[in-house]
Formats: C-alpha cells, structure tokens, sequence
C-alpha cells in the first residue's frame, strides 16, 4: 500500500532538505523540495497576481511586518508584488547554490543592480566604488548617476584609499565582462571592511565560483544568462544574507520590478542542467582559447584562470569582418545560451561606455566576446576559421537576401 502523503512527517523532510548535499544535486533538487509531498513533479507556474484573503486585520499585520523586515511573507501570498511562490522557487535554489541565505529576484539583472544601489542611497550611502570593467550598461548606471550615486573608479589596489565615510558600495566583476579579467575576490572583501561588496557572478556561475564563501555579501547575476541558459529568460537576482534580501525585497516592492511567475519557473528549470551546461561549454571554451591562442590572425586571447564558458580575443585584422563572417555561430549580443554567439563590445555591449574609459579598461577596440555554446569543438573550429580568413562576402549575402525574397 502506498504511504500517503501525510504520513511523511514534516520534520523527516527538513532533515533531507537541510542535509548537505553536492552542487549537481543541489540544481536538481533546490526549491522543489515539498513536491513529492505535495503529490507533484513539475513544480506549479503560480500567474496570480492577487490573492483572496477573508482576514483583513491579519493582513495588516502581516503588511507591517514586511513593512519593518522586509522577510517574505508566510502563507498564501496577498498581491504578486510582495513575493510569488513560484518566483521564491528559484531564489531558494539559487540561494543554495550561491551558498547565502537569500536570494531576490527581478526582472532583470539591471534592476537587481537598481535596487541594490537605491537599498544602499535609500540609508545615505550614495558613494560606490567600483573597478573596471564592467558590463557596459552597470558601468553606465554609475557614470551616469541615473539613480544619485556618485562613482570613484579605481583598480582592486585601490579599494581601501577609495572608501569614503558615505562609500555604501564596493562592486566588481570576475572574470569581468568583456575582457574576462579576474579579481582575487577574498583580497577585495578584506580591503572593503564593513562596506558591503557586491562580486557579478554572472560569468562564473557557482559551479565555478562562490562568491559569499569569499567574503562577497552581494552575489548578482544576470539571470538572462547562464541560470536560464537557453537565451529566453530575461531576469537578475541577487543572493545575500537575509537582512541584506529584506531591504532588496522592500525596494522591488516599492519600485516593481518584479520578475514573471513563468520567468521563475524557466530559471528554475534552467538551474537544473546549469552544472552540466557550464562544464560542457567550459571545455570547448578551453579548447577553442587554445587553438585561437596559437592562430596567427589572432594577436591576443583572454581567457581566466578559474575557466568557464566565456572567451575574448583580439584580432590583427578587422572585427567587423569576423562577426559578419560566422554562419554557424550566432552574431549577438548577451551570453550563457546553448549555442555560441559572439559580439564586438566597443560597437554592442560596451558601446555606451566613453571610448576613452572604455579603451582605458582594455576593451580594445580589436576585442571580439565570445559566449561558447554546447555545440561540437570541430564545427565551431570550423566557423571561426572561415570567419577569420574573412573570404570575401557580399556576393554571398547578396545571394542569401535574394533567395530570401
Ligand atoms: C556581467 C553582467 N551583469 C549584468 C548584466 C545586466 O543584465 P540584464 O541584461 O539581465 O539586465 C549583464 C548583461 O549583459 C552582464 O553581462
């Protein structure tokens, strides 16, 4: 006879839930915890954007209490604004991964940044300090001061002589977008003191790199990337210890930028294979960084120490004629998809940046981004050198528009 569901005592679950377990079965597993309880497989898609509720007084109550901690909310949710259970789904899984406490979520990884840096001038803290690169646009929300925060860009030596007594912020990236350039992360922490550090994450992933266990207190990711991994998810979180989450948690509240009920439910799928995606990419990256680096049409080739998916290169000859050379490879910004894309940063990516702030982070203007797919080592070999010996195209392109019309 079956157990019935039941039967399974709650405390039995906790004790499989809170075990420790390896990061393969974490991606499994993580945020789908209660669902053979609950009689379920695929977890549920929750698109409710309100919530009946008969108690109004205990609403009150439960409104102040998220009003003073900003700690989600027990129960059934009230308004898809304060939290969704399916969207908590993957910020509990991702949180696990990352190692922190909490995690929050949002609809892109530019307002998870936006909230962190208003979490932060919402206490006085309107100085950051930050090392270049960046991704273009967190490099453009600083310079600009769109959100009233004022920047000092220095060098990783240079954190500790750049805090200032309103400094709210210390952000890097690593490996950093586009050049892949790497920071020590435990050195950085240890130089920020009691001002919080938040690492991007979004190139390593946890399954290359943890960056809390590093002393990071903030962990953001472009969701959009490798945790959704299939180029159709946009999406940010940020993992962090639970008071940093309550105040990130008021401020998505507040400002709204949530992230879809079905988004979550991708990312949590996503989150799933993310361990077998990196890897498998990482070791074509390796390789292609390999064969690029021993390629004469290639003056340099960045690829980090810790690895991943992610390799830069410059070219002797023009760019340009690389990105519109690839056929098999997808001409593209954004990165962390099962197929390999590739870019220009000065002319994508990083084009909002001032080119002399930009050329001065070494993103040459030489510099072609590529994000390596799960694609065979051989046919994205293939590509890449036909796209380098830059044959001559336009009859070829003039041909392809007119069997297309
Ligand atoms: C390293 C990094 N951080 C943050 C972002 C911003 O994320 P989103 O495009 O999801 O807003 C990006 C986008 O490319 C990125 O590459």
């Amino acid at each position: 006879m079956d157990t019935p569901l039941d039967a399974v005592s709650p405390s039995a679950y906790d004790d499989v839930r809170t075990a420790p377990r390896a990061l393969a079965t974490e991606a499994v597993h993580a945020g789908r915890d209660d669902l053979a309880r609950q009689g379920l497989h695929a977890p549920p898609i929750d698109l409710s954007t309100t919530y009946p509720s008969y108690d109004s007084r205990a609403e009150a109550a439960r409104i102040d209490a998220f009003a003073a901690d900003g700690a989600e909310l027990e129960g059934t949710p009230v308004y898809a604004r304060l939290g969704n259970p399916t969207v908590a789904r993957f910020e509990t899984a991702l949180a696990r991964l990352e190692g922190t406490e909490s995690a929050v979520a949002f609809a892109s990884g530019m307002a998870a940044l936006s909230a962190v840096l208003l979490a932060r001038a919402a206490t006085g803290l309107r100085h950051v300090v930050a090392v270049r690169p960046l991704y273009g646009c967190s490099d453009h929300l600083l310079t600009a001061g769109l959100l009233g925060t004022e920047v000092t860009w220095t060098d990783p030596a240079g954190i500790a002589d750049a805090l200032r007594p309103d400094t709210g912020l210390v952000m890097v990236e690593s490996p950093a977008n586009p050049t892949l350039a790497e920071v020590d992360l435990r050195a950085v922490a240890h130089a920020c003191g009691s001002v919080p550090l938040l690492a991007d994450n979004t190139f390593a992933t946890p399954v290359l790199q943890r960056p809390a266990e590093q002393g990071a207190r903030l962990v953001l990711h472009s969701a959009t990337k490798y945790l959704g991994g299939h180029g159709d998810v946009m999406a940010g979180v940020v993992a962090c210890d639970e008071e940093f989450a309550g105040k990130l948690r008021q401020v998505r509240f507040a400002t709204g930028g949530v992230l879809h009920p079905l988004a979550g439910y991708l990312l949590l799928r996503g989150l799933s294979t993310l361990p077998v995606r990196v890897r498998a990419a990482s070791a074509t990256a390796a390789e292609l960084a390999a064969r690029l680096a021993a390629d004469p049409r290639v003056a340099r080739v960045h690829y980090p120490r810790i690895g991943g998916a992610m390799v830069a290169f410059e070219v002797h000859g023009d760019p340009h004629e690389v990105i519109g050379g690839v056929r098999l490879i997808t001409p593209a910004v954004s990165l962390g998809s099962v197929d390999t894309l590739i870019q220009h940063p000065a002319s994508i990516s990083h084009r909002i940046v001032d080119a002399d702030d930009r050329r001065g982070a070494g993103v040459s203007d030489r510099l072609l981004r590529m994000s390596v797919g799960l694609e065979d080592v051989e046919d994205l070999w293939a590509d890449l050198d036909q796209a380098l010996a830059g044959r001559p195209r336009a009859a070829e392109v003039k041909g392809l528009h007119e069997a297309m019309i």
